[in-house]
C-alpha cells in the first residue's frame, strides 16, 4: 500500500484504538510501526504537533502522569515490546538459541561504527567498567572526568583508584563549549592518561564538545573513554568521526529499545590496548582444550566480541533492532529537530521566570538539546519534586555531587501541554 499522508493517520489511527485492548489480550492488531514518511513530505517539521501525536499513540506510556524522565528510563513503544516477545517467544517455542550476534551490525550501522566494533552490554555501567578496568594503567596514572558524574561512570573509576592507585582530577563543565574544553585542557599534565567523560551529563543534559575532547586526546596520546549513555537515539552520531577510543551506551534511554540491553564500542585500532578481563564464550576463536597438556587458550576473537561472552537474551535484542527500525522510521534527524525545539521550549519558559529560575544547562546553541536542569530560588528541590508528582509530572531530582537541582527531558511522546503543565507548578512554587 503506497503510504500517503491520509493512509498514514489511518494507520496510526488504527494503532490508537488497538492500544486500548493492549492490557487485555495479546492482539496483533495494534501493534504497527510507524510508517515511513512518505518521500513528498520530506523532513518533518518539528511543529508538526499532529505527527508527533500519532508517533505518541505508538507508547502504552500512562496517560495520567506526565513523564517527563527520558534521562532515566527510555519507555519502548508497541513495536519494540512485540518485537521481544516474539523474540522471546522464538526461543522459548522452538528452542533456537542465539542470534543476538546480528544486532552488533544494526547498532554499529546506527552510530557510525563497524560491526566488528560493538560489544553487547548489558547497560551503560557494563561498558565503562570495561574501559575503565582494561585501560594499562598504573599508580599515580591522572584520569580527568567532570564534577557531574552519574555513579556509572563514577564508581568504576573510584574503584581503579582503590585499587590501583589512579588519580582522578575533575573539572565542572562551563556554559560554553570553548570553556568547557579549556577547562579540560588546563587539568593536563605529563602524568594524564585519560580523559572519561560524559557525552551528555545526566545532571543537566548539557552536550560536551566531544569531537574537540577527542582530537585534543589524541594529540596528547592520552585515551579518549566516553560515557555515551545519552547520545544514541538523541542526535544522529559518528563515532568514528567523534574519534573516541570506547564508548558506552544502553539501548534504551533515547534508543526507546528494551531495559537491560546497551553496547560498548571499542575502535578497532584500540583492542591491542584494551585488555580483555571478562572473557568467554564468543570472545575467543575456540582453540581452548582443557584436556590438552599444555592447555592452550587460543586468541582472542578479532572482534569486540573479545569483551563479552555467554549466552544473551536474544529476545531483547530483537526488541533493539526494532528500536532502531522505529527510530529509522522516523527518522533521527526528525528526531532531534523535534526534542531540541521541546528543549528549548522547557528552556524559553524557565528564562521567562528571571532570576526566580536558575537554568544550569547551557542556552548556547551546540550545547543543549533535550534535557535541562534547574534550581527554584527559595525552594527546596526535595519539595518541588514532590509538588510536580502531586501533580502528576515525573521529573527527576538530581542529588549527585551535591547539585541539589532538578532535570526536566522530553522525548518524542512528549508534547507543549505538558510542558507547560509543570511550568505551571512552577509559577505556584514560586507563589509559595
Ligand atoms: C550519564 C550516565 N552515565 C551512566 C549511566 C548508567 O547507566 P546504566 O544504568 O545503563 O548503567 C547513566 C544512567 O542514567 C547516565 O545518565
Amino acid at each position: 500500500m503506497p503510504v500517503n499522508r491520509k493512509n498514514f493517520i489511518k494507520h496510526s489511527a488504527a494503532a490508537l484504538i488497538g492500544s486500548v485492548t493492549f492490557n487485555k489480550a495479546a492482539s496483533a492488531d495494534f501493534l504497527l510501526p510507524v510508517p515511513a514518511l512518505p518521500e513528498s513530505m520530506g523532513i518533518v517539521d518539528p511543529n508538526d504537533e499532529q505527527y508527533w501525536q500519532l508517533v505518541r499513540q505508538q507508547f502504552p506510556l500512562t496517560k495520567d502522569v506526565a513523564y517527563l524522565n527520558n534521562g532515566t528510563m527510555g519507555p519502548s513503544p508497541y513495536p519494540v515490546i512485540e518485537a521481544v516477545r516474539k523474540g522471546m517467544m522464538d526461543c522459548d517455542m522452538f528452542g533456537n538459541y542465539g542470534g543476538w550476534e546480528a544486532t552488533s551490525g544494526k547498532l554499529a550501522k546506527f552510530v557510525g561504527a563497524n560491526e566488528d566494533e560493538i560489544a553487547l552490554t548489558h547497560n551503560v555501567t557494563d561498558g565503562i567498567n570495561i574501559a575503565c578496568w582494561g585501560l594499562p594503567l598504573k599508580k599515580d596514572d591522572e584520569v580527568i572526568l567532570t564534577t557531574h558524574e552519574h555513579v556509572g561512570n563514577a564508581l568504576p573509576w573510584l574503584n581503579r583508584r582503590r585499587v590501583d592507585g589512579i588519580v582522578i582530577k575533575v573539572f565542572t563543565p562551563a556554559s560554553t563549549a570553548d570553556e568547557t574544553l579549556n577547562r579540560i585542557t588546563a587539568l593536563y599534565t605529563k602524568k594524564t592518561r585519560a580523559v572519561a567523560v560524559p557525552h551528555i551529563p545526566c545532571t543537566q543534559g548539557q552536550i560536551l564538545p566531544v569531537k574537540e575532547i577527542c582530537k585534543w586526546a589524541k594529540e596528547k596520546g592520552i585515551y579518549a573513554v566516553i560515557d555515551g549513555a545519552h547520545g544514541p537515539g538523541m542526535m544522529p552520531l559518528d563515532l568514528h568521526d567523534m574519534g573516541c577510543d570506547t564508548y558506552a551506551s544502553c539501548c534504551h534511554k533515547w534508543m526507546l529499545g528494551p531495559k537491560g540491553t546497551g553496547f560498548l564500542y571499542v575502535r578497532k585500532d584500540f583492542m591491542e590496548t584494551l585488555q580483555p578481563y571478562f572473557v568467554g564464550g564468543g570472545s575467543d576463536n575456540a582453540k581452548w582444550n582443557m584436556a590438552l597438556k599444555p592447555i592452550p587458550m587460543g586468541e582472542y576473537a578479532n572482534n569486540a566480541h573479545r569483551y563479552y561472552g555467554g549466552t544473551q537474551a536474544s529476545g531483547l535484542y530483537k526488541g533493539v533492532d526494532a528500536a532502531i527500525d522505529f527510530i529509522d522510521s522516523i527518522g533521527i534527524e526528525n528526531i532531534h529537530n523535534r526534542i531540541k525545539t521541546l528543549g528549548k521550549y522547557v528552556q524559553d519558559h524557565l528564562l521567562s521566570f528571571g532570576d526566580k529560575i536558575e537554568l544550569i544547562t547551557p542556552t548556547e546553541e551546540r550545547s543543549r538539546c533535550a534535557v535541562n536542569g534547574f534550581r527554584i530560588k527559595g525552594v527546596e528541590y526535595t519539595k518541588f519534586y514532590t509538588m510536580a508528582a502531586e501533580n502528576k509530572i515525573r521529573i527527576r531530582s538530581v542529588a549527585e555531587n551535591g547539585l541539589n537541582s532538578l532535570r526536566v527531558s522530553t522525548h518524542i511522546y512528549n508534547n507543549k501541554q505538558e510542558i507547560d503543565k509543570l511550568m505551571q507548578v512552577v509559577a505556584n512554587a514560586l507563589k509559595g
